[in-house]
């Protein structure tokens, strides 16, 4: 019998959920749908707080409050996406996203990767764990910056996550 990963499916499920409104609203790159793109951004923000506040939190707490190991570098990959959203989606702007979401997902769902690791520690709690995901309200986003810095400082926390878009 297959073991229940309910964890594990809805952040998959969600991840596949996000990367649908995403490729929807970039089927244009020099013409993106601003209203869809909304709606991927407030979608992956939402992910990352279910992720960093509810997920990984369990599962650090049932690790004895120690965080797992993968854990430093999504989270610096939540950062350099997070400042990413915060640019106008131009080409080089959703290249970036589309690379640092397609190597993030594939540490989180691959076989051993973050989510059976947290599935496996919060067994004890989850119930409470999904309970919790029911409620996260959506993450209210900003308008876009313009400004040219934003994706200076966006490429800067994508450097620290180890993606170099310099030499992109
Ligand atoms: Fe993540
Ligand atoms: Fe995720």
């Amino acid at each position: 019998m297959k073991q229940q990963a309910p964890l594990y499916d809805f952040f998959t499920a969600d991840h596949r959920r996000i990367e649908k409104i995403f490729s929807e609203a970039i089927k244009d790159t020099n013409n993106v749908d601003l209203e869809k793109y909304h709606e991927f951004r407030v979608g992956l923000l939402t992910h990352i707080k279910m992720e960093e506040k509810i997920l990984f939190a369990a599962a650090q707490q049932a690790n004895g409050g120690a965080p797992l190991p993968l854990q430093a570098k999504l989270r610096l990959d939540h950062g350099a996406l997070t400042s990413l959203l915060v640019c106008f989606p131009a080409p080089q702007v959703i290249e970036m996203i589309r690379h640092i979401m397609e190597q993030h997902d594939i540490l989180e769902e691959e076989q051993g990767g973050m989510y059976e690791a947290c599935e496996k520690l919060t067994r004890q709690e989850r119930e409470q764990i999904l309970e919790d995901l029911k409620r996260v309200t959506p993450v209210p986003v900003h308008p876009f910056n313009k400004a040219s810095y934003v994706l200076e400082v966006a490429k800067r926390s994508a450097k620290r996550a180890g993606f170099d878009f310099d030499v992109f």
